[in-house]
């Protein structure tokens, strides 16, 4: 049988198209770079453990529909993220709520808690921000800025903060009550057993071939001649041949540890927030997954400037990589049968909930419903 569809990288996007065309009749090939399936929602059994290769993930939506899609193929626990950060060995919950407030001043009552804020704001005086840290302490003062953003912030985009736009800081999350819940969205958890299985069972089909290790790139005249159309999750600019130059992204390096002790930080997230210590967060495993295995695995990430090469994380949205971005999109559009979609088609930061969303509304035009 002809196959229908090329799928061009088995992340939530490929894999989400993939298995709505089998579900449609459809034949699908996808191929994948990388050794594995999933992209960076990969995770991978280690000590008993769940492993999250690429970071940290914790699926979150407000969208009902979406939070049903993704429970057809996983069951999810009640994780909720309350990550926790350490500024040189001090403890504040995050985001900045109460708790935070409290540990930091003494205050007990939201009404201290801004007057607080409003008192460092005004000491400040800060009328029109001129750079990121202008922007945080006219959001939050001082005191939050310095202990819990400056360090952090530097390490993550490796510039002082008096050199970054402000606009990287358009709200900061502030919560004046008691509640360790870093996201606001109505569902929330971790896939008991890990986020492969919902690749794989989106794979699952007979419809569907997977063949990893293979990159688009070695053989993209023979793919385009070959497939009458292709789903393309890659780097967009890369398959135009940078032709208006490279879209910058930010990277990171994770270094995974297996440790001969029950439990390492008591919390799946901790932030490193002062300015010296080299890695970002560190994530324990099994909190995500309330795991009480005799050992545990913990991952360091450490921020890196991204070059050519490197694995492409975060698009990094400026106005002259958006310009870029546009251009691309241009030549994109004049290709009827190439469907652009993922993080790196379509040079966004997507969440899981998102991704899924943009693929599901990909695949309800592409079938005409
Ligand atoms: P993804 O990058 O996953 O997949 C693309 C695939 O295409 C990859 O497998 C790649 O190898 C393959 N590919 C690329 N070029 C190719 C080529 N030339 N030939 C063949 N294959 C090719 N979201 C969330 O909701 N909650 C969270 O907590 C987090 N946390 C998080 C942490 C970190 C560190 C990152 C970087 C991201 C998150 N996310 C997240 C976002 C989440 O990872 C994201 O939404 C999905 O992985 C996006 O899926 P895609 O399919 O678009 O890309």
């Amino acid at each position: 049988m002809n196959v229908d569809y090329l799928v061009v990288g088995s992340g939530l996007f490929g894999s989400t198209f993939a298995y709505e065309a089998a579900k449609r009749g459809k034949k699908v090939k996808v191929i994948e770079r990388r050794n594995h399936i999933g992209g960076n929602v990969y995770t991978e059994q280690i000590e008993g453990i769940q492993v999250h290769r690429y970071g940290a993930h914790i699926f979150h939506t407000n969208d009902k529909k979406i939070w049903d899609y993704v429970n057809e193929f996983a069951e999810f626990n009640r994780y909720t993220n309350s990550p926790i950060a350490n500024y040189k060995g001090e403890i504040y919950n995050l985001p900045f709520n109460m708790n935070t407030f409290n540990k930091l001043w003494g205050v007990v009552t939201p009404q201290e808690a801004k007057a607080k804020i409003e008192e460092q704001k005004r000491k400040a005086n800060i009328m029109k921000p001129k750079n990121l840290e202008e922007q945080a302490i006219s959001l939050v003062g001082t005191d939050i800025y310095e202990k819990l953003i400056k360090g952090y912030t530097e390490k993550q985009w490796g510039r002082k903060a008096t050199e970054l736009p402000a606009f990287i800081i358009k709200r900061l999350p502030v919560r004046f009550t008691y509640d360790n819940n870093y996201f606001n969205d109505r569902y929330q958890g971790i896939p008991i057993g890990g986020y492969t299985q919902i690749i794989e069972k989106m794979l699952a089909s007979d419809l569907i071939d997977v063949e990893l290790n293979t990159d688009f790139f070695e053989k993209k005249e023979m793919y385009l001649q070959q497939y009458p159309k292709i789903v393309y999750t890659g780097m967009i600019d890369q398959f135009f041949d940078y032709r208006y130059g490279e879209l910058e992204y930010r990277s990171l390096h994770f270094k995974t540890a297996i440790l001969d002790q029950e439990n390492y930080q008591g919390n799946a997230v901790v932030n490193y927030t002062d300015a010296e210590t080299p890695f970002t967060r560190v994530i324990e495993h099994k909190h995500f997954e309330f795991g009480t295995q005799p050992k545990t695995v913990i991952t360091k990430e450490y921020p890196k400037t991204w070059t050519k090469g490197d694995e492409p994380y975060y698009p990094l949205n400026d106005v002259v990589n958006n310009e870029k971005f546009k251009k691309y999109r241009t030549l994109a559009d004049e290709l009827p049968n190439v469907l652009f979609g993922g993080r790196l088609g379509m040079y966004k930061y997507y969440d899981m909930h998102q991704v899924i969303a943009a693929a599901l509304s990909v695949v309800k035009k592409e079938f005409s419903e």
